[in-house]
């Protein structure tokens, strides 16, 4: 998958968005090692809390549709600047792709690559006793 097909997936996420508390629009495509795409969009609801990212809702509907192995997710903002997924959304992306590669764009348009490794070196894993 072509980081920028990836992105343009994003951007057209991005339209969905329910942002009207912040106003900042999230757009996130995941695609699986199989090269199909699961899309999200940020919720946010009055009890601020309650809102949840662009990139849970794009695992979430993978996980429900049956997938769980991912190569890639790319990620866009209404912000001026680049977006990165936040600590909470890069604990559940650890959880099935460790290896995932993440494209996201700088201020300028420009994609840039990162691996959730260099963004959750540390993910939490559960070792129980
Ligand atoms: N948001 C995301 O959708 N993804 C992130 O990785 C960071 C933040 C959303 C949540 C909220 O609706 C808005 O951006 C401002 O925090």
């Amino acid at each position: 998958m072509q980081p920028q097909a990836l992105l343009s997936a994003a951007r057209e996420a991005q339209k969905m968005a329910y942002a009207p508390y912040s106003g900042y629009r999230v757009g996130a495509a995941l695609c699986t090692t199989q090269g199909e795409i699961f899309t999200g969009a940020n919720i946010e609801n009055a009890s601020f809390s309650m809102t949840i990212c662009a990139e849970r809702v794009a695992v979430f509907r993978a996980v429900m549709a049956g997938e769980r192995e991912f190569e890639a997710l790319a990620v866009t903002s209404s912000g001026s600047g680049g977006v990165t997924p936040c600590g909470a959304c890069l604990q559940v992306l650890a959880e099935f792709a460790p290896g995932l590669k993440v494209f996201t764009e700088d201020a300028n348009g420009e994609c840039i690559e990162y691996g959730l490794k260099d963004l959750l070196p540390c993910a939490f894993s559960l070792q129980a006793e």
